[in-house]
């Protein structure tokens, strides 16, 4: 059995029954978070042979940073639940396989922490209701060397969970998340997510923040387009692992769209949800990704062995794209073309 495939099981082993149900749940139904692996298996490749594939280079660069491999660590919250060091431990192995990492609004680290790392890591923005709030954790991640802002669009509300029983809420200790939330007296109000964005946001950010700004939550060429305009350095198409609107197409499904409304503007294209093989990430770069982010597959195998997980994940894929790459008849990530693929 492949390790990737056996890391679930083996962190449920670790990890408190709540825990483990709010790491892998969707929202409602369940119905997104249940179809996104499939969509990416569902795809069909039309190889190229005779081709010399002796040599393969996976390196690439994700907004002028230099990555091993074109797959990065998606923004989760809550990692000190699952290692004493968390999102710390996260950086580390991140570090170690030379990609990138997503830190959560509400990480457990403060942000100077993840700067004294040195891992090249990319700050998760919910702008709240209240924006002096989201200023201020804004300017602290600049000044702990945020490379980006990823701004994550899907959650003007966030989507319901159907437990029964205790929830990981009712076990999370204070200091295990929002480490980041400034000094003052905050009412839950202003703390709930802002549900009056517009594209303005993007170039206000931006210019607030001196960095790029990339838009997470994207599933439309429409919406990809719009952004675009309004200034994103790129945009991550994901339905949140399924996590918001229930019924959101997999994300292999919109790719493609998004893909083309951005063909030529120079906007970056990434890709999360459901990407567990190297496969995937083949067809995810074969219809226009740059780079892909895999998130549960990360707090897996932090659970699992700490950075020393996290880092053979990242390496173990790397492997797997390396292989499929060669396979397909094609050298580099940048040589991929949509005509790979066939649904
Ligand atoms: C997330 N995700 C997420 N996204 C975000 O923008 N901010 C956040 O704080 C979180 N927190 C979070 C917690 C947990 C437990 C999960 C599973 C996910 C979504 C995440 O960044 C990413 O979009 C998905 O996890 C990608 O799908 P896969 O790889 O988990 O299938």
């Amino acid at each position: 059995m492949r390790w990737i495939d056996t890391l679930e099981a083996a962190a449920a082993e670790k990890l408190p029954e709540a825990a483990h149900r709010y790491f892998r749940q969707g929202s409602a139904g369940g119905i997104s978070v249940g179809e996104a692996v499939a969509a990416w298996s569902g795809y069909r490749f039309r190889p190229h042979v005779l081709n010399d594939v002796s040599t393969i280079d996976l390196s690439t660069t994700v907004l002028g940073t230099p990555v091993d491999a074109p797959i990065l660590v998606a923004p989760s919250t809550l990692q000190r639940m699952v290692d004493p060091d968390g999102e710390i431990a996260m950086a580390r192995g991140v570090g170690a396989a030379n990609s990138v990492l997503g830190v959560s609004t509400n990480a457990g680290t403060t942000f100077a922490d993840f700067g004294a790392t040195g891992v090249p890591w990319w700050l998760q923005l919910y702008v709240l209701r209240n924006r002096e709030i989201t200023m201020r954790m804004l300017d602290a991640a600049v000044e702990g060397g945020a490379r980006a802002v990823v701004l994550t669009v899907d959650t003007p509300v966030v989507g319901r969970k159907e437990d029964d029983g205790p929830t990981i809420w009712d076990l999370v200790q204070p200091g295990q998340w929002l480490a980041n939330l400034p000094e003052g007296e905050w009412t839950d109000d202003d703390l709930d997510k802002a549900d009056d964005l517009t594209p303005d946001v993007i170039g206000w950010l931006a210019e607030r923040s001196g960095l790029p700004v990339v838009v997470k939550g994207v599933l439309r060429g429409d919406d990809a387009k719009r952004c675009a305009d309004a200034g994103a350095a790129g945009v991550i198409v994901s339905n949140h692992g399924g996590r918001q609107l229930d019924g959101s197409i997999p994300t292999a499904q919109a790719l493609p769209e998004v893909a083309e409304a951005l063909a030529g503007t120079g906007t970056e294209v990434y890709v999360d949800g459901g990407i567990r093989r190297g496969e995937h990430i083949l067809a995810a770069l074969a219809l226009g990704a740059r780079a892909v982010f895999v998130g549960r597959p990360a707090l897996w195998a932090l659970t699992v062995d700490s950075s020393a997980g996290v880092t053979r994940l990242l390496t173990d894929l790397a492997t797997e794209l390396d292989h499929s790459l060669r396979l397909s008849g094609h050298t580099t990530p940048a040589a991929l073309t949509p005509d790979l693929i066939t649904t």
